[in-house]
């Protein structure tokens, strides 16, 4: 079994213009070994979060984890939807990130709400993502999971907005995984530059 850094194959990932390759290697998978996380590995990447720009700097993600076969590992696990368990059960670590939803406002030093809080912590998940990429690791974020259930499963208190789930596992081959999802493990292409640049307005 191979946990070597994919290359994506050139016809689906090409950048336009000259950028770091770890933009375009970086991707998702959803096949993992199961193997155990060093908290070297984790905790350099909640690092890496932890740098992320946010609106007033009020830094609003929170991260709460759990390591496979650890604590409340099984709670985690069940919160996703069954499509989203069948492949995330052999991950390393599965974390939910939530937002915080009020701070103090830099323009006026007072409590009021934090805008930006999606924004800032889909910031903090990618620098997340990209610090394990870079350790050799691989994440894929995930949005089916039951918020209800989430909530009072993981004592997340109201002024807090449930972001997403992430996985992040050492890559195996797609071999591992279950048959329907084998034919969906392959690097995603992305929409030209010309189909998102607006220059001067929409
Ligand atoms: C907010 C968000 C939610 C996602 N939810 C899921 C999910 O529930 N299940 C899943 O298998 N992938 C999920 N993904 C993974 C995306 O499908 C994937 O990132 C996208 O296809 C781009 O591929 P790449 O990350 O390999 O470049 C999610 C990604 C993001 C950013």
């Amino acid at each position: 079994m191979s946990t070597a850094t994919p290359t994506p194959p050139a016809s689906a990932r090409q950048a336009e213009h000259d950028i770091l390759p770890l933009f375009i290697n970086r991707w998702s998978p959803r096949a993992y070994t199961g193997e155990e996380i060093p908290d070297a590995v984790l905790f350099a990447a909640f690092e890496a979060a932890r740098w992320a720009p946010s609106g007033s700097n009020a830094q609003p993600w929170r991260f709460v984890y759990a390591k496979r076969g650890v604590g409340n590992w099984p709670v985690f696990l069940d919160l996703l939807l069954p499509g989203n368990r069948a492949w995330a059960e052999k991950a390393s670590a599965l974390i939910l990130i939530i937002s915080k939803k009020t701070g103090i406002r830099q323009r006026d030093g007072l409590p009021g709400p934090l805008p930006s809080r999606s924004f800032d912590s889909g910031a903090a998940w990618q620098n997340f993502a990209l610090q394990a990429f870079v350790s050799g690791w691989a994440t894929r974020a995930i949005g089916g999971y039951d918020r209800e259930k989430a909530r009072p499963a993981l004592r997340i208190p109201d002024e807090y907005d449930l972001e997403n789930f992430v996985a992040i596992g050492k890559r195996a081959e797609k071999e591992v995984l279950p048959e329907e999802l084998r034919a969906k493990e392959f690097q995603t292409p992305r929409l030209p530059l010309k189909e998102f640049l607006f220059e001067g307005g929409f």
